[in-house]
């Protein structure tokens, strides 16, 4: 009997990371991929892995309490990494209630399905909730954060994820559900839906079109190759301690303007362009509301006690991505055209 892992969210853009190398690095796993396939969603994200044995795609809403019970007994799940949500802030802050609902709701309908399940049995089993950095709050010049700092989360996106942290340790010590948290900082790489910096960027570079930098450009992020956080993903899966939080981060902070302009230099020598003539594209437009200023990760804990430490520098992972987005000008079309919504049709329901 292969071990059922449920893994939420697999469709997007750090999901499809983390289900490629599980379902490559465990064949004894049955890895089932549950997504709504939100506009986020994209099952071309894993077309190299679709038709291995050991993998399965569920399409339901994670909100959808008969469908994730069923889910729950029909694959006798035994372990939970819980990627699915709404990830992007601006979008929380022009609709907080879908926010509220998957990143709320939604972890609580898994929860709930994973305790009842699981009854008092809780031998092997694992229910692994996937966060951000952001629900610390935003940084000044000085400091890290670490697995002790206070939460402040300012934005709907944060306030959302905060709360979904919250329900998860709240079930952990209040039911003893086996539960395991990371807060992961900025992840960059190849599936990245292209409304977040690095790919929305690289996008507008390719076709000449100006390269919108919130307020000054002086927000500072941390910035981690997806690849990175999915080895930490694996690691905490396997050998974190259960009730335990790890932050995860690249050591690698960078002010977005300052990274606009390493991405720049990068896509010219790409493009052939002359030096500089990316840089042309740069627009400072209005700021985001309530724009946190500075994040940064303190991974010690992880590093220390698991071993766990990123593979690459950020100029070759930067490279690499842009490599990525640019050989893969289909992946990038679609998404701009819709048209991988009916990749879904075409793959899942007309065959
Ligand atoms: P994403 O937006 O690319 O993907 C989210 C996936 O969840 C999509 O496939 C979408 O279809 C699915 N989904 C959304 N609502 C759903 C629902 N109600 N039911 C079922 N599926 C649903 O997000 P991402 O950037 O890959 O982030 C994944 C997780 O990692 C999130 O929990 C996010 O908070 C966290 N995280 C992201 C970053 C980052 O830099 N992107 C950093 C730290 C933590
Ligand atoms: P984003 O990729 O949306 O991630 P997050 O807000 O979760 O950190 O944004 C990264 C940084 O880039 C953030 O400081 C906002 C800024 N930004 C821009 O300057 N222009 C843009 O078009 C976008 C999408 C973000």
């Amino acid at each position: 009997m292969k071990k059922s892992i449920l893994i939420t969210g697999g469709a997007g853009f750090i999901g499809s990371h983390v289900i490629r190398r599980f379902v490559n690095k465990y064949p004894d796993y049955q890895i089932i991929n549950l997504d709504v396939l939100t506009y986020a969603g994209n099952l071309e994200n894993l077309t190299d892995i679709e038709t291995k044995p050991n993998y399965k795609f569920i399409k339901a809403d994670i909100t959808d309490e008969t469908a994730i019970d069923k889910v729950f007994a029909d694959n006798k799940i035994e372990g939970v990494v819980h990627l699915a949500a709404e990830s992007h802030v601006d979008r929380s802050i022009s609709d907080p209630m879908a926010f509220i609902k998957t990143n709320i709701l939604g972890t609580v309908v898994l929860l709930n399905a994973a305790k009842k399940y699981w009854k008092d049995n809780y031998d092997g089993k694992l229910f692994y909730h996937i966060s951000t950095d952001e629900v610390y709050g935003s940084l000044g010049e000085e400091g890290l954060f670490t697995e002790e700092t206070s939460y402040d989360p300012r934005s709907p996106y944060s306030a959302s994820k905060a709360s979904s942290d919250h329900l998860v340790r709240a079930y952990h010590h209040t039911y003893g559900l086996p539960v395991v948290i990371s807060n992961c900082s900025n992840n960059y790489g190849g599936n990245q839906f292209p409304e977040k910096l690095i790919p929305l960027a690289i996008n507008n570079i390719k076709n000449s079109k100006p390269i919108p930098v919130y307020g000054k450009g002086e927000n500072v992020r941390d910035w981690l190759f997806v690849e990175d956080h999915a080895s930490a993903i694996d690691l905490i899966f396997h050998k974190g301690k259960h009730g335990d939080t790890y932050n995860i981060g690249g050591n690698n902070e960078w002010k977005n303007i300052d990274l606009i302009k390493l991405l720049c230099k990068i896509m010219d020598d790409k493009l052939q362009r002359p030096n500089g003539e990316s840089e042309k594209l740069i627009t400072y437009v209005k700021d985001r509301a309530g724009h946190d200023l500075r994040y940064a990760i303190d991974s010690t804990k992880l590093q220390k006690e698991l071993g766990w430490s990123p593979s690459l520098q950020f100029e070759e992972g930067l490279t690499k991505t842009v490599e990525w987005y640019l050989k893969n000008q289909k992946w990038l079309d679609d998404i701009v055209s819709g048209g991988y919504q009916q990749y879904y049709q075409k793959q899942y329901v007309t065959r």
